[in-house]
């Protein structure tokens, strides 16, 4: 993939880490909005591979087949609209598993981090694995009706039909892989805030976590 030029004074880095629909998106989203910060979500990066792979005819469960896809990844790779299907997603949570495929995509993550001005990352290890010296890390979590009901409501804004119990057995699935297996489980870093967002707006969110960043501001 293409290199990103970056400078060398440490750049300021928010990390955002968390499930499937606890709003890590949305918020990372409007912090880099806000802010003027590039905004990386790490999670296509694990799609874009899962795509290929299943694309190809290839079992996401081959680490090697995993691996060279990984490290053969195009940025246009990155648009694909087929990106956000469930299907996807779970093909995802299968290759991420793989340390080959982690290690592959390891690199693009940290020099995106050091982008002009500074860097939003979200996704499930970026403050423990990808940046631990981010200034700010954040773990957003939700119960997981909640979770599946937003995706839902998500999938039906993108003209697919799915039923409810699908997609919340799928997202359990998901959540178990995820933070069962042996490489960069999805837990949050020691240093990390903490916010449920189950009964929260987005808005109400965006003004938790920007007290915080700011206050971690250099
Ligand atoms: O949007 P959603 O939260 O549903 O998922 P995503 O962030 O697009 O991530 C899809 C899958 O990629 C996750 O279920 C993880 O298995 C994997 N992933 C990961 O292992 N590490 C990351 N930093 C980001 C995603």
């Amino acid at each position: 993939m293409v290199r990103h030029e970056f400078g060398s004074l440490k750049k300021c880095v928010i990390a955002v880490d968390g499930p499937a629909a606890s709003g890590k998106g949305t918020l990372s989203r409007r912090l880099a909005d806000y802010l003027s910060y590039n905004y990386l979500d790490t999670g296509s990066l694990y799609r874009a591979v899962a795509l290929r792979v299943l694309r190809e005819g290839q079992d996401p469960n081959a680490s090697d087949i995993c691996e060279y896809v990984a490290q053969n990844l195009n940025e246009k790779d990155l648009d694909d609209p087929k990106l956000r299907d469930e299907k996807t997603g779970q093909a995802a949570s299968i290759i991420s598993a793989h340390p080959a495929v982690r290690d592959a995509l390891l690199q693009y993550q940290r020099n995106f981090s050091q982008l002009k001005p500074g860097a939003v990352l979200d996704g499930r290890d970026i403050g423990t694995i990808v940046i631990p010296e981010a200034q700010a890390k954040l773990f957003l979590e939700a119960s997981l009706e909640i979770r599946a009901h937003r995706r839902l409501k998500e999938l039906q804004l993108r003209g697919v039909q799915s039923i409810e119990s699908d997609v919340l057995q799928e997202m359990k699935d998901r959540d178990t892989r995820d933070s069962s297996r042996a490489v960069a489980p999805l837990r949050p870093a020691d240093d990390a805030i903490i916010i449920d967002t189950t009964d929260l707006s987005p808005d109400e969110v965006f003004k938790k976590a920007l007290l915080y960043v700011e206050a971690r501001m250099p």
